[in-house]
């Protein structure tokens, strides 16, 4: 192989590499950025609540001792009956427990 041809596969070589260097870069940052957005897209904050409708309040100490009711505490923003209808919702509902 001549040397022309030697320096042109090399210069050809570098460019490859530093414009693929350049995409996976480019390709990093874009996968950062959509896993940042997925990740910040988390639920946004709600307040839990007992069967009653009371908030369940943790970090103050108010009702910890009770349980927490979907119904009440979803229930609020999404439609609760439509979704207890569910597929797998409702998968065992007619089961009677074994004795
Ligand atoms: C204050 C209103 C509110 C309450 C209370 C609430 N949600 Fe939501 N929820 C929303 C809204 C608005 C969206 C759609 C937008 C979003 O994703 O933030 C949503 C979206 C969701 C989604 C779709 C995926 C997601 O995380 O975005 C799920 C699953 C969900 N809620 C479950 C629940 C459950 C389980 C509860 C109760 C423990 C609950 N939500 C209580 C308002 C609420």
């Amino acid at each position: 192989m001549s040397l022309r041809v030697l320096t042109i596969a090399a210069v050809i070589t570098i460019l490859m590499l530093s414009h693929l260097g350049k995409l996976t870069a480019d390709d990093r940052e874009k996968t950062t950025k959509s896993i940042e957005k997925e990740t910040v897209a988390t639920h946004q904050p709600f307040i839990l609540r007992d069967e009653q409708g009371n908030a369940i309040d943790p970090i103050h100490d108010i009702n910890t001792d009770r349980p927490y009711s979907p119904e009440q505490t979803c229930g609020e923003c999404h439609d609760y009956n439509k979704i207890t209808e569910g597929y797998h919702f409702t998968q065992g509902k007619e089961e009677v427990p074994p004795n």
